[in-house]
């Protein structure tokens, strides 16, 4: 298992098979699901978007990727299985370090607080570099500065300053720079632009784009903007309380939604119909851990086309044609067919 690690962290990895994923987290109540039997696969060459309300499980999807579930939580049943490494669930310790950072380049959110404040970045830029084994100093130095130039910062600035000297918008794109530069080829993105103005935002969109099409990265980003998605990513996954609810190429979603959380989030997204005044809030507020049913369809309280089958049995997320999926018991039809 050690060798595969080691030559994973020098060669990348590619595809990542999510399988089966359950997370628990430990609650006044017990413990209780906040990703349950999640499957998802990430794709060499694509970015995949994961949109969901606050609370539905989105940023603990993305830890449960990395085995980095930090306690009262922890991964209950489930694989992870990286192209190249293995199966991430099993790692620990040392292996698990390595291939963080190496193999899985990952930005949390909120990570623009989770910089060193007595360290420069330049610093913290040559620690990554030792702990990871980098011979070549000088290059990976060079990369993270050709990195923040193209993000619109003054990399030779920010790699003197420290955390404190930079604004929440420059401490986030640092962070997506000390995600990218060791070249990992799995990039996982945690609300990776909410702390930046609009063509701030743009500009770090259109970096990650380049970078992941340049590299043949497999990149997940997770947001709650739907126009974030729309602009940058190839595939589309929706999470509400917990579970992957649809998927499939996000263009196919957008236009003809599955699931009728789907089409309550994009008409709740003016951006995207391009329409202000068409935009309608969705009902009802999104379940937390204690809140979300534990028989039937999870959304259903919420759901104009919930019929008695939604209170009893839970739908699973099932193909849909070629290369979608969707977890609903409405015809897909009657689904989409009220979006225009
Ligand atoms: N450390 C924790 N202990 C207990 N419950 C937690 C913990 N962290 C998260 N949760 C709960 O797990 C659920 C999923 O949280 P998560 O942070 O994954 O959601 P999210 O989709 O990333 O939300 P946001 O859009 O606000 O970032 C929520 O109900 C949350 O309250
Ligand atoms: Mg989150």
């Amino acid at each position: 298992m050690t060798d595969t690690i080691e030559r994973a962290a020098e060669d990348g990895v590619a595809d990542v098979r999510v399988r089966d994923l359950t997370v628990l987290y430990r609650t006044p109540q017990g413990e209780l699901p906040a990703v349950s039997h999640a499957s998802i696969d990430l794709v060499r060459g694509q970015i995949t978007g994961l949109v969901g309300e606050s609370g539905s499980g989105k940023s603990t999807l993305a830890l449960g990727l990395m085995n980095a579930v930090p306690e009262p939580g922890r991964i209950s049943s489930g694989t992870v299985l990286v192209e190249g490494v293995g199966d991430v669930t099993e790692l620990r310790g040392e292996q698990l370090r390595k291939v963080r950072g190496a193999a899985l380049g990952y930005v949390f959110q909120a990570s623009q607080n989770s910089l060193n404040p007595l360290k420069t970045i330049g610093k913290q830029l040559l620690d990554l570099g030792r702990s990871h084994g980098i011979q070549d100093l000088r290059g990976l130095v060079a990369r993270a500065k050709d990195l923040a130039d193209r993000m619109g910062l003054d990399g030779e600035r920010v790699l003197d300053s420290y955390q404190h000297e930079l604004s929440g918008g420059m401490r986030q794109r640092v962070g997506i720079v000390l995600a990218l530069v060791l070249n990992a080829k799995v990039l996982i993105l945690d609300e990776p632009t909410t702390a930046l103005d609009m063509i701030s935002q743009a500009a770090v969109l259109d970096i990650v784009r380049k970078v992941h099409d340049e590299n043949g990265l497999a990149t997940l980003i997770v947001t709650h903007d739907m126009g974030v998605v729309s602009e940058i990513a190839d595939r589309l996954a929706v999470m509400y309380g917990g579970r992957i609810v649809e998927d499939g190429p996000v263009l196919d979603v957008l236009q003809r939604p599955a699931h009728p959380y789907t089409r309550a989030l994009i008409r709740a997204t003016a951006r995207i119909t391009g329409d202000t005044s068409a935009a309608e809030a969705l009902p009802g507020r999104p379940p937390d851990l204690t809140t979300v049913p534990r028989t039937g369809c999870v959304f259903r309280e919420r759901c104009a086309l919930a019929t008695d089958v939604c209170a009893e049995t839970e739908p699973l997320l099932t193909a849909l044609g070629e290369d979608r999926r969707r977890a609903c018991h409405a015809e897909p039809a009657a689904v989409t067919g009220e979006l225009s």
